[in-house]
């Protein structure tokens, strides 16, 4: 099969399109023939091994696990021993970030439960677009933050996948919502809904004199004690990444009382199930940027990186639309 192969930690430009042996699925795994993959924080940290402390987990000297790629939608094409969910030929989609990486390949071996079923009326680019923002989006938004109609509701490091999301779940719920971000993102934000954009390259969030109910962060680079200015008394932070030494404080801050500021820790594909139905008929709808190919990698992961992209970077494997 097809894969992009990252040897050792470095520039994007590395990475190369080989031919290497399919992988087998064990006990309790199914093969699943990719459609489309995309772009994650993830594959960016794993192929420049950055920051180096996230090198314990993808091995310390080189990739452990050489084909980057999380997330996926494709078709059941072989089942390991054991699997009891999932036919031949079913169409499926997930973040397989917890059986390992390697969706940037025609086939890549995942564990059962960490698959779904494609929602009626998804194209397999959509597909590949939703589990892993959406999911972070809903336990951000929803499942921590507690959001509530009407709120008013700030978003920083709004414009790619997370953030779109967020976006559409905060407007259902007829909240107000603040966009934080920079460059061409802003024009796209605004079109796509968001009442106000913000260019962090400008301005400070936290010095606005405006106060959130709710602030969910992509991004986290602020001290605890700045982020908590930027919220009304009762209000929540909720952060889903950021700056490893900021994450450390915000748990400090936590642990010494600070109740209302919370760290996501994901739970991969826990909701699309019910929220297929929205999905579905419109309701939740992934911004794409693309389709691209595979063979495109190297320049979409460096694309990723520097922050040009808008929503969810979406390739097609093997020629699959
Ligand atoms: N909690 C968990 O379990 C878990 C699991 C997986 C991933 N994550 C995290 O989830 C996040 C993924 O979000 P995503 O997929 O939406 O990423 P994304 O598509 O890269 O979007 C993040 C946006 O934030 C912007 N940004 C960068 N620095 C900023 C700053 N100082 N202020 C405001 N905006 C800034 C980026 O733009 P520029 O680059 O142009 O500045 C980019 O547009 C990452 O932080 C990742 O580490 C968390």
């Amino acid at each position: 099969m097809k894969a992009i192969i990252c040897e050792r930690y470095g520039p994007p430009e590395q990475l190369q399109l080989l031919d290497v042996p399919a992988p087998v699925p064990q006990k309790g795994q199914v093969l699943v023939r990719v459609c489309a993959t995309s772009v994650n924080d993830q594959d960016w940290s794993m192929v420049n091994g950055t920051p180096r402390i996230y090198r314990l987990i993808f091995g310390l000297f080189r990739p452990r696990h050489p084909v980057p790629g999380i997330e996926l939608s494709g078709v059941v094409e072989a089942l390991g021993p054991g699997v009891s969910r999932w036919r031949l030929g079913d169409k499926v989609y997930g973040d397989v970030s917890n059986g390992g990486m390697g969706t940037y390949a025609d086939f890549v071996v995942a564990p059962e439960p960490e698959l779904r079923r494609i929602p009626d009326g998804l194209s397999f680019v959509q597909a590949a677009a939703l589990p892993h923002a959406l999911e972070l989006a809903h336990q951000a938004l929803i499942g921590i933050g507690k959001l509530k109609e009407g709120e008013r509701v700030l978003l920083n490091g709004a414009g790619g996948g997370v953030g779109t999301f967020a976006l559409q779940l905060a407007k259902q719920q007829g909240c107000t919502v603040w966009g934080v971000d920079t460059g061409d993102k802003l024009k796209a934000m605004s079109a796509l809904g968001f009442d106000h954009v913000i260019d962090y390259t400008q301005q400070d969030f936290t010095q606005l004199g405006e106060r959130f109910d709710l602030v969910v962060d992509m991004k986290t680079k602020r001290s605890p004690r700045e982020l908590l200015r930027a919220l009304v008394p009762n209000g929540r932070y909720v952060t889903v990444g950021g700056d490893p030494g900021r994450l450390i404080a915000l748990l400090f801050a936590r642990l010494l009382g600070r109740r209302n500021l919370h760290i996501v820790a994901l739970k991969s594909n826990q909701n699309l199930d019910s929220l297929a139905s929205l999905i579905s008929n419109g309701t939740l709808k992934p911004v794409i940027d693309g389709p691209y190919t595979l063979e495109d990698a190297p320049r979409l992961v460096r694309y990723f990186g520097e922050g040009r992209h808008t929503g969810k970077v979406v390739m097609v494997v093997g020629g699959t639309k």
